[in-house]
């Protein structure tokens, strides 16, 4: 592909906006910024490790879980550039407790509301193991011009207007949707400019990696168990035994199923009883994502986008990738658990 090309995110969405004559352009404006941010973000996750943005802020969030100082760099620097763009009314992060209500006039007439994991895969900052952010977009149920209420954010992942999620890896990856299939921008650091390197990206229905931390193999419910025996074996015919594949970064692993097949699961397990993920600023944008390339994302017996929030941080068991290896585990929770 010779520089002339190149096809960079804002003329993307651009075009994606041409094809909606009703589209007034506030949505474009909105991934636009999430672009920018994105692009901030990663000049701090690159040069982590030379800056004093490694290690413990020596805080925990609402999770319990203690904050690295790249957790909230990412938190402060997606709330401000969404603050300043004036299409989001309010924010909801893993980060923090409840949602960020922005009370001003320009805010307020925001169309939309976000919700975000800022930097997932947090315990791979210090070792320079991949990480990314997570995003899902709604229309705001209440009144434009109002404050932002709870019932904005408590939406089944099926009303999601958009959703995406920035990779942090070898190269530097956004991939979105809006509902007309799923693209990938790679940075070009050389021009500073998100460019479409993955258009319209096919999950396939088939895949040979299996992707669950195994170190809580004694705790899986008894159907989990039993799928993983059977990606063990031997079966030249079915491609078995399948590939263990685990990053520990959720947006990592499931960029590589995605484009590779695969599946990644995130049963119960006893420290984890509701399962680890929450369901808001996890596994919804990633459902949305996963399906809209052809592949499928469950909480083992439901589909995940069907679910009907209850609260903020909330968790939920999680399968999610290839068609047919999501299928096959359904089948073996069906029968044994
Ligand atoms: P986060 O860093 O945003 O808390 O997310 C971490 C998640 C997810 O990225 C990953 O798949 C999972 O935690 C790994 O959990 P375990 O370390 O328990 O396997
Ligand atoms: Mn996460
Ligand atoms: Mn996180």
């Amino acid at each position: 592909m010779n520089a002339f090309e190149v096809t960079t995110l804002n003329e993307f969405i651009l075009e994606k906006q041409a094809q909606f004559p009703q589209a007034e352009g506030d949505l474009s404006h909105l991934l636009h910024h999430v672009g920018t941010a994105a692009k901030i973000v990663n000049r701090e996750v690159n040069k982590a490790g030379l800056v004093d943005i490694l290690g413990e802020m020596g805080s925990t969030n609402v999770q319990g879980e203690d904050q690295k100082k790249l957790d909230v760099f990412a938190n402060d620097h997606f709330i401000n550039s969404l603050h300043s763009c004036g299409e989001v009314c309010a924010i909801a992060s893993e980060e923090n407790e409840s949602f960020i209500l922005f009370d001003d006039d320009v805010a307020r007439n925001g169309k939309y509301v976000f919700l975000m994991d800022p930097l997932d895969g947090s315990s791979n900052i210090d070792v320079n193991v991949s990480i990314g952010t997570i995003f899902s977009i709604y229309k705001r149920k209440s009144k434009v011009g109002e404050k932002a209420t709870m019932e904005d954010f408590l939406q089944p992942g099926t009303e999601q207007v958009a959703a995406g999620y920035v990779l942090y890896g070898s190269s530097t990856m956004l991939v979105y949707t809006t509902g007309d299939g799923i693209n990938g921008f790679t940075l070009d650091p050389s021009i500073g400019e998100f460019c479409l390197s993955h258009k319209l990206i096919k999950n396939p229905e088939d895949g040979y990696i299996y992707s669950l931390n195994e170190g809580n193999y004694l705790k899986f419910p008894a159907g989990v168990k039993q799928y993983i025996k059977y990606c063990q074996e031997k079966d030249e015919a079915t491609h078995r035994p399948y590939s263990s594949r685990y990053i520990g970064s959720l947006v990592s692993d499931v960029h590589r199923n995605l484009l590779k097949g695969g599946i990644f699961m995130y049963p119960v397990t006893e420290s984890a009883p509701q399962g680890k993920l929450r369901l808001l600023y996890e596994c919804n944008p990633i459902a949305f994502i996963i399906e809209q390339a052809g592949g499928k994302a469950t909480n083992g017996t439901k589909r995940i986008m069907e679910l009907n929030p209850t609260s903020l941080h909330e968790r939920t068991p999680f399968y999610c990738g290839s068609t047919n290896m999501v299928l096959k585990v359904e089948e073996f929770i069906k029968v044994f658990g």
